[in-house]
């Protein structure tokens, strides 16, 4: 029996890295999934993948920033499975044109917001009522060990996690009532392909990492955790999966 059985599940950012881990996983613990990202041709390679191995998945090619289009996945989502019982807002990640607020471009720092915070907030606004109608369920966001930590150098991004820390709280305060639990898992260093492109050898939250940098892989089975009814008593709470930087 799988830890996700009945699950009906929605990852946003779920073609690579981090969200294609956790679908794997998802897949292999029984969840309905449907995957979410702005690249169709690999989304639609990972959903194949888990038909393949007999689970079940839908890919829609939806960018996250986008309203319009967030609302009508998750509607395809709960026509699809008949409801939604897991939200995964994981799409996000720093650019290499992030850096210090004083330097960078102002447009990246909204593209910072857009991806990294606004795409979560329409995940909640979208996922929630269907979430309500569902009896309850769990929402995970995706933060960063730099909203937990004093970094510089990706002053945008670490803006917009902060504000996926302070909202996953408030959010879990507010829907606690409809049974909704609302948490965030912070990766430290985790060497997707973005990240090993983005990452010198020498970058300091590499370097200060007591156990070293994390794989994709190794976040996956906190968010089968905090999916599962296995958290049932977890709400609020900010899960640190990063190799024990945020401690040193
Ligand atoms: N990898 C790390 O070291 C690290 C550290 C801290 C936090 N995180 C967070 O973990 C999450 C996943 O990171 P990752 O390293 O696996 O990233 P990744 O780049 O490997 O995967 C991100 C996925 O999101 C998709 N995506 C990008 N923009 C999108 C949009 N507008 N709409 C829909 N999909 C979009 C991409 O196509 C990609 O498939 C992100 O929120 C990131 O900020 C990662």
């Amino acid at each position: 029996m799988g830890r996700l059985d009945g699950k009906r599940a929605l990852i946003t950012g779920s073609a690579s890295g981090i969200g294609r881990a956790t679908a794997r996983l998802f897949a292999k613990e029984g969840a309905r999934l449907t995957l979410c990202d702005i690249k169709a041709k690999e989304n639609d390679q990972l959903a194949e993948e888990i038909l393949d191995m007999g689970g079940e998945a839908l890919s829609i090619h939806v960018d996250v920033g986008d309203p319009e289009a967030m609302q009508t996945a998750f509607q395809q989502a709960a026509t699809a499975f008949g409801g939604l019982d897991v939200i995964y807002n994981n799409a996000g990640g720093a650019t290499g044109n992030d850096g210090l607020i004083t330097e960078i471009e102002l447009d990246e720092f909204w593209h910072a917001i857009r991806l990294n915070l606004f795409g979560a907030v329409l995940g909640c606004r979208y996922g929630i009522p269907h979430l309500i109608e569902a009896g309850g369920g769990a929402i995970i966001n995706s933060a960063s060990i730099r909203a937990l930590i004093g970094t510089s150098g990706a002053d945008a991004y670490t803006a917009a996690k902060g504000g996926i820390v302070t909202l996953t709280r408030a959010l879990a305060l507010q829907w606690a009532h409809a049974r909704i639990r609302v948490n965030a898992i912070s990766p430290g260093v985790v060497l997707t392909d973005r990240v090993r492109g983005l990452l010198s050898d020498d970058d300091p939250i590499r370097l200060k990492t007591p156990l070293g940098p994390s794989e994709p892989e190794d976040a996956a089975p906190l968010a089968v955790y905090l999916a599962s009814d296995e958290s049932r008593q977890v709400t609020g709470a900010i899960l640190p999966m990063d190799g024990g930087a945020s401690v040193v």
